[in-house]
């Protein structure tokens, strides 16, 4: 390589490590990310009420952002991944935290399992940005929103038309 193009080289190296570095230092809470959330899980806790094949399923899909049970890797608390993590963790507790459910009644839990169900069989939840890069264990196969939807519908309206036949309910989730 030539001395100029080494030279340049050198510079990026030195800009983006020192960019790095002012991330790690920079007010994200100015851009209303909620720093103070990273790599925190609240005391309270629930215990799941439901098969523990469905807590297996809901646990690498849901937990990371709808409980106090966090996992928070390495990379989920350097910026910037850090500011996507809390983020999602702040916004998703805030909507539903599933580790609070034993400060509800069996109603409000029931609404909760209805409002998730919608939320995976649209689609939704888990996010695509969470399964696709570091989760893909995350992913829900047919077979796994059937699970789901047999515990999250159990008691509801809704679930009195699921077929026992689980190839036709894992059809209707798609
Ligand atoms: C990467 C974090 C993340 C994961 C994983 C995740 N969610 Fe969410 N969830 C969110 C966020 C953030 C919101 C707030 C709504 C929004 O910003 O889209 C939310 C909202 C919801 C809501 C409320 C929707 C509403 O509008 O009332 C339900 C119910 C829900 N999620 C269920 C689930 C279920 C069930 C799973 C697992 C299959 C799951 N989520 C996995 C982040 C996540």
């Amino acid at each position: 390589m030539s001395r100029p193009v080494i030279k340049w080289l050198k510079r990026g190296v030195v800009v983006a490590v020192v960019g790095f570095g002012l991330l790690q230092i920079f007010p994200a809470k100015w851009l209303g990310i909620p720093t103070q959330d990273i790599g925190t899980n609240p005391p309270e806790r629930f215990k799941f009420d439901g098969p523990p094949e469905v807590e297996a399923v809901m646990r690498r899909a849901c937990f990371d952002c709808h409980t106090n049970e966090t996992r928070w890797p390495l990379y989920a608390r350097i910026a910037p991944g850090s500011w996507l993590m809390a983020r999602d963790v702040h916004h998703g507790r805030s909507h539903l935290n599933l580790s609070k459910w034993g400060d509800v009644d069996e109603d409000e839990r029931q609404d909760d399992r209805e409002n998730a169900w919608d939320q995976i069989q649209s689609g939704e939840m888990p996010p695509w940005f969470y399964v696709l890069p570091m989760h893909p264990d995350a992913k829900l196969s047919d077979a796994d929103k059937a699970l789901l939807k047999s515990y999250l519908l159990a008691k509801s309206e809704k679930g009195k038309g699921a077929s026992k036949d689980p190839d036709k309910d894992s059809a209707k989730a798609k």
